[in-house]
């Protein structure tokens, strides 16, 4: 049985699809989450119209999961623009502005939304809210021999900030695809992204946060019966 929030994403994925096609890339970049995964499942009905483009994922896992689908897969190494870009967000505000990296790739999904030409996210309706901040902290991957410096410097700075760790298993450090620790953040109820973003980028150590500020052209909601397509 498939829950609301499922088929919401179903729906913003196969919209995504439809804008993908038409935009015909070259190189499309694959952002990584639960409603990315829908789009890459999705990918195989369009082989004939995709078998062309090459893919540039955002995390190992996205990029084994188009290549397992047949698709050509380059390196980001390689690559410095991209035609169109999709993945996933966490929260977003009624200005556009997205908190990311809730698995953790924020670092690699900033930078091919920022050397992508054109950026879609899409969500399921439940990521909207007034604030960003409201559901989730703000991650900011750090380099690990920056861990306790960066830690220090935000609790100094008035932050609840946590250590992500594996959920798991054992338990230990979540470590991203770039090696970096991720550290949660809680700002205060009443924050600037725009302004926090610097705040955060000005601690050496920090690597890249998970807030996207004035990053998406286009954020496609899916709800259970329709897509409301935000720009
Ligand atoms: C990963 C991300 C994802 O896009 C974000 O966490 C949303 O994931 P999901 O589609 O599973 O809700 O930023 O770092």
């Amino acid at each position: 049985m498939f829950s609301d929030v499922d088929i919401a994403k179903q729906k913003a994925a196969e919209e995504a699809l439809k804008r993908v096609l038409s935009l015909k890339p070259r190189i499309l970049g694959v952002g990584t989450g639960s409603t990315v995964d829908v789009f890459i499942d999705m990918l195989p009905r369009f082989e004939k119209e995709l078998r062309n483009v090459t893919f540039v994922c955002v995390s190992l896992y996205s990029a084994y999961r188009v290549a397992q689908k047949g698709f050509n897969v380059s390196q980001l190494s390689v690559v410095s623009e991209v035609d169109v870009y999709v993945d996933g967000a966490d929260e977003i505000d009624s200005n556009m502005n997205m908190i990311k990296g809730g698995g953790g790739a924020s670092t690699l999904e900033k930078i091919v939304a920022y050397a992508s030409r054109y950026k879609i996210f899409i969500v399921d309706y439940t990521k909207l809210v007034k604030r960003l901040g409201e559901k989730h902290s703000i991650p900011v991957e750090v380099l690990p021999e920056a861990l306790n410096v960066v830690y220090k410097k935000l609790k100094e700075l008035g932050f609840e900030v946590s250590i992500r760790m594996v959920k798991s298993g054992k338990y230990g450090f979540v470590v991203s695809d770039t090696r970096g620790v991720i550290l949660d953040v809680k700002p205060s109820t009443d924050f600037d992204p725009k302004e926090l973003e610097l705040i955060l980028k000005r601690i050496p150590g920090v690597v890249e946060t998970g807030l996207f500020v004035d990053m998406a052209d286009e954020i496609i909601v899916g709800y259970p019966d329709r897509v409301e397509v935000l720009r």
